[in-house]
């Protein structure tokens, strides 16, 4: 267990390197599954959720290496089984279900844990379920698995009630064996489903409207390996593009800037400075933040993992702003602790009603989920005052060594390990 200890108030000024996509590299890995040839992932993120997926895939007999000194992991899964006896590691991130399309369309079953739900909401998996159940497959769920069975998928029209981003990705990569055409309609749109797909093409998968909310793939007998970059990770440069809009002036390198396009257009919106530069973009502090309205929307609208990070810069804007909430019911759990460091915000279902105030001071505050945690560190680098945040193995999971990064942009942030 670690906490980070860190003093506010500090000018942050400099250049950060934006890793790879969590939410792309868990996916993609999954994805290698579809072949026994060997996958070589670049730019992959040094995670605790990477370390997980890689351990999952480990255990169901699949050779990898991830060299983390240059970011780069190989993939081989000749040797996968269905039905390892992982249960336990497979409940601890979500992810995991995203190996269900691959296993089943390249075994023609799979046993998956079902994967449990976490703080920010019960996260269902009855999409990925109801469409994987037009592809064919029988399932059954006793003892808290899942188990899916078909001899040879078949391609199908299937239409998803909400654009969910992981029952897009587990469809796309079941349908990639599957025999016939399979049309994905109101699929999520995000960024992460175009990495995954350019990545299946590139493996011999045959997809059309790639980025669109209608995808459409044609089963392919098989597929070969491939190499691929995985896509910079959006929400840490969202993350940090708002540290820079509240303490300073910070340029972010090896981002895609029409990834950015709902945070740059509500950071402008509030004031911060915005100068895209290619494939790097720099924010600004002008000195005074407007609280404006915010409401979360699958992608291209502002995206739901970029919530309580926007809601701990405007606890410190002038005037009132509305933040609508409508991707998970339980997303407002970083509230309680940013009022502990004396913001103003109160919620109503799913609305918060942010009162700008005109500081935040230093205390003990905990990281209750992944993006909740990210919101304390923007609060605590803005607060006056020493804050101590606890239980950042939820932040570990998803920044790649974001105290190290801050500290290199003149952030005084210490982490201390809790025994
Ligand atoms: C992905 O989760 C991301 N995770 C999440 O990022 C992100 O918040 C989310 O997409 C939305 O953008 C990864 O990519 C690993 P969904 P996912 O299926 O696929 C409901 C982070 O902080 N739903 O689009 O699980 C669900 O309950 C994480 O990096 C069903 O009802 O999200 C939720 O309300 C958090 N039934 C909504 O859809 C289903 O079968 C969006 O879920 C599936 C989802």
């Amino acid at each position: 267990m670690g906490k980070y200890v860190v003093e506010g108030s500090k000018k942050l000024k400099g250049s950060v390197d934006i890793s790879g996509s969590k939410n792309s590299a868990l996916p993609i890995m999954a994805a290698a599954l579809l072949t026994e040839e060997e996958c070589v992932l670049e730019n992959m993120p040094t995670l605790r959720d990477i370390n997980i997926m890689d351990s999952i895939m480990q255990s169901i007999a699949v050779e990898t290496r991830f060299e983390k000194q240059n970011n780069i992991m190989r993939i081989k899964a000749g040797g996968a089984v269905y039905n390892a006896d992982n249960n336990e590691l497979m409940g601890k991130i979500r992810a995991s279900f995203l190996t269900a399309g691959p296993l089943l369309s390249r075994f023609g079953r799979a046993r998956i844990s079902l994967p449990g739900g976490c703080s920010i909401g019960s996260r269902p998996i009855d999409l990925h379920l109801k469409g994987l159940a037009k592809l064919g497959a029988e399932i059954s769920k006793e003892f808290g698995v899942v188990e899916l069975k078909c001899k040879k998928l078949k391609g199908a029209d299937i239409y998803l009630d909400f654009p969910s981003v992981g029952a897009t990705e587990n469809l796309i990569m079941a349908a990639s064996l599957a025999d016939g055409v399979t049309t994905v309609s109101n699929a999520a749109m995000e960024p992460e489903i175009g990495d995954l797909c350019t990545f299946l093409q590139k493996m011999g998968a045959e997809i059309y409207g790639k980025g669109t909310d209608t995808v459409r793939v044609v089963g392919s007998p098989g597929l070969k390996g491939a190499i691929h970059r995985i896509i910079p990770d959006r929400i840490e440069a969202g993350t940090f593009m708002l540290i820079g809009a509240a303490c300073g002036e910070i340029r972010l390198n090896f981002v895609r800037t029409e990834h950015l396009r709902p945070i740059v257009a509500k950071l402008r919106e509030a004031g911060a400075e915005v100068v895209e530069d290619g494939d790097a973009v720099v924010v600004k502090n002008t000195g005074c933040i407007k609280n404006t309205d915010i409401k979360t929307m699958p992608y291209p609208g502002f995206p739901t993992d970029m919530q309580p990070q926007f809601m701990s810069l405007m606890a410190l804007g002038q005037g009132t702003g509305v933040i609508n909430e409508t991707i998970f019911e339980n997303r407002f759990m970083q509230v309680n602790e940013l009022n502990r460091m004396g913001a103003d915000i109160k919620t109503e279902g799913s609305s918060a009603i942010i009162r700008g105030v005109k500081r935040l001071t230093g205390t003990n505050v905990r990281a209750t989920d992944l993006r909740a945690g990210a919101a304390l560190i923007i609060s605590a680098l803005a607060a006056e005052g020493t804050t101590e945040i606890s239980d950042i193995y939820h932040i570990e999971r998803g920044y790649c060594g974001i105290d190290e990064k801050l500290r290199h942009i003149g952030a005084d942030i210490r982490r201390v390990d809790q025994g």
